[in-house]
């Protein structure tokens, strides 16, 4: 399809000229004498350029352009003031704030008029592109997360049906199998409920992809969720001889967050520090507050992350060059759904980590506003 240009004013000569200036078999020129004209033009055709007159009587160049870029249809449409008047700095800026991408000036070069032109057809040309391939993207990144969820969802029931039947076995006919046989059913155990792990956190992953994952805002004390995630995670330290220890600041007022998907990001911190940290260290979880946010902490004396790789813990299936101290599975996913559900909640999330020594990992979540209520969905 042809690149339409508009031009506007409202003295035939001046458009007669611009025309015969631009013309080209590549392009379609097309003529308003009014802004009101103009505007009816924009909002009907696909325009890839508009050359506008300043000085126009009832309607001026700059109205015109900011009703343009004030309507979704027309915002994108590069816009070139042709004025006669001044190149006085403030009708200039005044034009570019209404959203003119250029100025020319009255008598016309033709040659800076068409490499002016020429240009700005080209940016439009690739905005156009872009946009096309963005959408192009966003649709297939919403199949792979339909893809995704089915196939995780799909997986889930015949790895529960191995693990059931797995254990059956175990338990009614565990005792006459060989010892070898009985470690084939203790491996298979272990490697459907990884697998099982796994499955989940990609339906996790493809959920909150696909904007899923609505928080369910409520309030809840902070002392609540750290003691639930530690005693989640007491029976795995306990088994690594590391101690799990807390602190949190008095005066705490209540969170207003989804509690399941917060304790989901604080367990995976806890458990994070413990898979990467020796026995007989600590891990220790504070809470305290500041003007805008209450801050939880999770530091540990494990071995800590080299600068390089800092930058890339958040991002989904990323992991790093340290390795579990016991032999723990990892899939490098927990940090990456650990981000997005926070970012979900307005907060933050980052490390300060030094190699060799420790990480801290730490999340923020925005006090609620003063007045707001925090009840149900918000
Ligand atoms: N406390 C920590 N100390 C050292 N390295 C860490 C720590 N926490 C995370 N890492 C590094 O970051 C990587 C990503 O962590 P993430 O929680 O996303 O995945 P994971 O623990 O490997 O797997 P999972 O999906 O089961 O959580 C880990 O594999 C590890 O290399
Ligand atoms: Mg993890």
């Amino acid at each position: 399809m042809k690149p339409k240009i508009l031009i506007v004013d409202d003295r035939p000569e001046n458009l007669y000229s611009l025309e015969c200036m631009l013309a080209d078999d590549d392009r379609e020129i097309i003529k308003a004498s009014s802004g009101e004209e103009a505007l009816k033009i924009a909002f009907q055709e696909d325009l890839s350029l508009i050359l506008l007159d300043v000085q126009m009587p009832e309607m001026d160049g700059f109205e015109v352009a900011s009703m343009l870029k004030s309507t979704k249809r027309t915002r994108k449409i590069p816009i070139v003031f042709v004025t006669a008047i001044s190149k006085e700095k403030k009708y200039m800026i005044q034009g570019l704030e209404e959203g003119a991408m250029d100025y020319l000036f009255k008598p016309l070069d033709i040659d800076i008029t068409r490499a002016k032109v020429n240009t700005l057809l080209q940016f439009y040309a690739q905005q156009k592109e872009i946009e096309i391939k963005n959408q192009e993207l966003n649709a297939l990144n919403e199949e792979k997360n339909y893809f995704l969820g089915m196939a995780s969802h799909d997986l889930r029931n015949p790895l529960g049906n191995i693990l059931t039947l797995s254990s059956i076995i175990a338990q009614e006919a565990g005792d006459k199998l060989p010892e070898e046989h009985r470690n084939y059913l203790s491996i298979i155990d272990s490697t459907s409920r990884q697998m099982l792990e796994l499955l989940n956190k990609l339906l996790d992953v493809s959920r909150i992809e696909s904007g899923d994952t609505h928080p369910v805002f409520k309030k809840f004390f902070i002392h609540d969720l750290i003691l639930s995630c530690i005693g989640e995670n007491q029976p795995y330290a306990l088994r690594k001889a590391i101690h799990l220890d807390y602190s949190i600041a008095d005066g705490i007022p209540e969170v207003n967050g989804d509690q399941q998907q917060l304790s989901q990001v604080l367990s995976n911190l806890i458990s994070n520090a413990v898979k990467f940290s020796y026995a007989n260290t600590t891990v220790e979880i504070t809470a305290e507050q500041n003007e805008s946010e209450i801050i939880v902490s999770v530091s540990d004396q494990g071995q800590g992350i080299p600068d390089s790789e800092q930058k890339y813990l958040f991002q989904a299936f990323t992991k790093t060059s340290v390795r579990s101290t016991a032999g723990e599975s990892s899939t490098g996913l927990g940090l990456s759904i650990a981000r997005k559900l926070i970012e979900s909640h307005q907060g933050r999330i980052w490390v300060k980590s030094t190699a060799g020594k420790g990480s801290v990992f730490s999340f923020s979540i925005p006090l609620m506003p003063a007045g707001k209520v925090a009840s149900g969905q918000d």
